[in-house]
């Protein structure tokens, strides 16, 4: 079935230390149950330098050297999940970043259920396709060139 308003659409997912110990199986069937398809899977232990290019956005952050250091201290799973609007129904089902808030407002979501405060929140999504497709490639490197993608982050095929 093709669906002419919602094209398949990437986005990057890990499951971060804290919750690969303990909930990944039930983490890995919801994204199965909620129809992504899981295009790219591998488990890694990030380098510090990785966790740092990952998170340079935020490397003026008062948390960034708490967050560099938790995110390479063991295993995250990094999977590409492609769907229509795979990038928002991701977020949404991760819930707000502070547990706290996602309590309240989004109680069924993951970070409700598997995080124990902002750090230590259980799972990472995409904000947007440019950062899926700039993450997706710095994790998993050999999918696509520089030359596939253009200034504003659209590829070009
Ligand atoms: S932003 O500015 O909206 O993009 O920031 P946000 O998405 O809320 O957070 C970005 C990542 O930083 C982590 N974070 C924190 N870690 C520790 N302490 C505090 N106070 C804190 N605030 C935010 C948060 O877990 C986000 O990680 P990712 O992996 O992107 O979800």
């Amino acid at each position: 079935e093709i669906n002419f308003f919602f094209p398949k659409q990437q986005t990057l997912a890990v499951i971060k230390p804290d919750a690969l110990e303990k909930h990944k199986e039930m983490i890995l069937e919801e994204i199965h149950g909620r129809g992504f398809s899981v295009t790219r899977l591998k488990e890694t232990v990030l380098s510090r330098e990785m966790a740092e290019e990952f998170y340079k956005d935020h490397r003026d952050k008062p948390f960034f050297s708490q967050l560099v250091e938790f995110m390479s201290r063991g295993p995250c799973m990094m999977l590409v999940l492609t769907k229509e609007n795979a990038v928002e129904e991701w977020r949404a089902m991760m819930g707000p970043t502070d547990p706290d808030q996602a309590m309240v407002t989004s109680p069924n979501s993951m970070r409700a259920r598997f995080a124990s405060n902002i750090l230590h929140n259980s799972v990472h999504g995409s904000s947007n396709e440019q950062h899926a497709e700039e993450k997706i490639c710095l994790i998993f490197g050999d999918i696509c060139t520089d030359s596939e993608l253009t200034v504003d982050g659209e590829t070009d095929t």
